[in-house]
């Protein structure tokens, strides 16, 4: 059989751009997106990170926002895989890590097909940032052994299979990922297979940006508390007595008085 000839004129970055916030792109990110001929952004990418590609470099929305985009994924792939062959540096960048539901397995795929030679770098997921704004751990030792990264949104917008005895037995942390549309299915599925319904959970819009909203709760009424504050933008969730343990208020305002003694 014979394989593709690797491209060696372009080549391809599937890029992490993080939650959000700029300063939480890798220094390897930075780089990336500072070599780019290309940018290939989904709408999750903050526009402040787009400004720092080069003025020259090409920047194009495919639309992709919580696993609906107005490109379809094998459109996108041959984006990437076109504008490499023509020489160019392309740069995928995605909102979070490329790996965490991001589709990047599909892309390399495409590119190895291709011959294009690829590399991931990786960013930091919206669990671990939203964790890290709230100064909350995901596990700890006597509150949670284990992480559990889902999605809500299956297909046909449906609530995906999981296994619900397995995430409600565990007594671990459970980030619900894309739960916009099926946070209520979701959280109902967890209760039904066992899950102490005084379970602590929150979800937070707009993790690491300004204008990020935390909404405490449990796990049985997170989901009204979400649909009654009209959340817009992207959400996760969290899930497990580690939530109980944030101390956001705490750091703020010890961040507040270091400031002002500062200043
Ligand atoms: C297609 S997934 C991409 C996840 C991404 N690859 C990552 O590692 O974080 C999009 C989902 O991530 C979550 N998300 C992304 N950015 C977020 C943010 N700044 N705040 C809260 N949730 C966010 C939302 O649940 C959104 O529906």
């Amino acid at each position: 059989m014979s394989m593709p000839q690797p491209n060696v004129t372009g080549r391809a970055s599937l890029v992490g751009a993080g939650p959000g916030d700029p300063e939480l792109l890798t220094v390897k990110a930075l780089r990336r997106i500072e070599s780019a001929d290309v940018l290939l952004y989904d709408k999750l990418v903050d526009p402040r990170i787009l400004d720092l590609a080069p003025a020259h470099a090409r920047r194009i929305d495919v639309g992709k926002r919580c696993g609906r985009h107005t490109l379809s994924q094998a459109a996108i792939n041959r984006l990437i895989v076109a504008h490499a062959q023509a020489g160019a540096h392309v740069v995928r960048l995605k909102g979070g890590d490329p790996m965490v539901f991001g589709r990047a397995g599909e892309e390399l795929a495409a590119l190895a097909a291709a011959g294009v030679v690829a590399e991931v770098v990786p960013g930091i997921t919206v669990a671990c940032a939203a964790a890290a704004s709230m100064a909350m751990p995901l596990t700890q030792r006597g509150y949670s052994r284990s992480l559990h990264l889902i999605t809500g949104h299956g297909a046909d917008d449906r609530v995906p299979t999981h296994d619900w005895n397995a995430l409600a037995a565990c007594d671990g942390t459970i980030a619900i990922y894309m739960g916009g549309r099926t946070l209520g299915q979701v959280t109902q599925r967890l209760l039904a297979a066992g899950l102490d319904p005084s379970t602590p959970a929150i979800a937070i819009e707009n993790a690491t940006l300004a204008t990020e909203r935390r909404l405490p709760g449990t796990v049985a009424d997170i989901a009204a508390l979400v649909a009654a504050a009209a959340v817009s933008g992207p959400t996760l969730v969290l899930v497990g007595r580690v939530v109980a343990l944030r101390r956001q208020d705490a750091v703020e305002s010890a961040m507040n008085e270091v400031r002002s003694r500062a200043a």
